[in-house]
């Protein structure tokens, strides 16, 4: 439908597995103007585009993708969302936490350079390690903490529904569950807000199975990283990456569990952690507090003093 109204740009920056997947997600969703697609590499982008361009005509989009190689932020101007995914991914064996000198280098450039560019852009961070990188991302572009988050909670929450409805043999839409916290190991499942069917999930499952499950959670990105042996997932990754960013080029209100600034909710200040947020526009528009148990918040209040003691870290990186 060529009628159809196409606003904004969005741009993703790394033209790698989760990159490229992310950008064509977008370019499917027929709702963009225009998604650029850039890399340090020369070339890749630009015919990663193409190719995606190439697939218009089958698949039925018009959107059209840009792709901008030798790190050049020229032709990313004005950006109404950007998508980083710089950095390097995990290789078997490594924790997220192995790649933070590596990716702050590298997402602190970015940040820099993005926000010179796109200086009223929302950031969607999804470089590991997520939270630190967030938190980096914000120092480093000087943008209002609200127009930067990261992607995490949406990806750690579809990765459990999974488990959840495999386990239990029933379609993925009868699945409701709930991660908050970090994206690692202090990943805190809030069983109170997972249903099957609208029954509570410990009705459905054993406590030992659950177990299990959130376990396979956590380390939901490690064992893709250890049966790919090269690179990291990034087909769920994108979709989550994907769908933060409609939502905010839709200004849709959608309440979605992401990694953003919390300052005073759950009685925990100033640090970017996993919660779910309400996202909009402007970035996140309110930080949604849902109920919580005792135990769970307690896991949350333990997760956010883990990664505040990180993210003190990140501004001498
Ligand atoms: C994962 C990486 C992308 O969890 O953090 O797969």
């Amino acid at each position: 439908m060529a009628d159809k109204p196409r606003n904004g740009k969005v741009t993703v920056v790394g033209a790698g597995f989760y990159g490229s997947t992310t950008a064509l997600r977008l370019a499917e969703y027929d709702i963009f103007e225009t998604v650029v697609l850039t890399d340090i590499v020369e070339g890749k982008p630009e015919g990663l585009a193409l190719d995606m361009n190439q697939s218009r005509p089958i698949e039925g989009f018009e959107t059209r993708v840009v792709g901008i190689g030798g790190g050049s932020y020229e032709g990313t101007e004005n950006s109404d969302v950007v998508v980083i995914t710089a950095g390097l991914p995990r290789k078997p064996g490594m924790s997220r936490m192995d790649l933070i000198e590596t990716n702050a280098k590298i997402v602190r450039e970015v940040a820099e350079k993005v926000a010179a560019a796109s200086p009223d852009a929302v950031l969607i961070v999804v470089s590991n390690p997520l939270d630190e990188m967030t938190a980096l991302a914000q120092l480093a572009s000087q943008f209002p903490k609200h127009r930067v988050m990261g992607q995490a909670g949406m990806l750690d929450t579809a990765r459990f529904t999974n488990f959840v409805a495999e386990e239990a043999g029933v379609p993925i839409s009868s699945v409701r569950t709930l991660t908050l916290g970090s994206h690692g190991d202090t990943m805190v499942p809030v069983p109170s807000r997972c249903t099957v069917d609208g029954k509570p999930l410990t009705e459905v499952l054993a406590a030992d199975r659950i177990e299990h499950l959130v376990d396979r959670t956590r380390n939901g990105g490690a064992e893709v990283v250890a049966l790919l042996k090269t690179g990291s997932a990034y087909f769920a990754p994108s979709a989550a990456a994907a769908r933060m960013a409609r939502a905010v080029m839709e200004d849709s209100g959608a309440v979605m569990p992401v990694c953003a600034w919390v300052d005073g909710e759950y009685g925990i200040n100033g640090v970017y952690l996993g919660v779910e947020a309400e996202i909009g526009r402007e970035g996140v528009r309110t930080v949604v507090e849902g109920d919580l148990s005792e135990s769970e918040l307690a896991g949350l209040r333990d997760a956010a003093e883990a990664v505040r003691a990180k993210q003190a870290d990140i501004a001498d990186l």
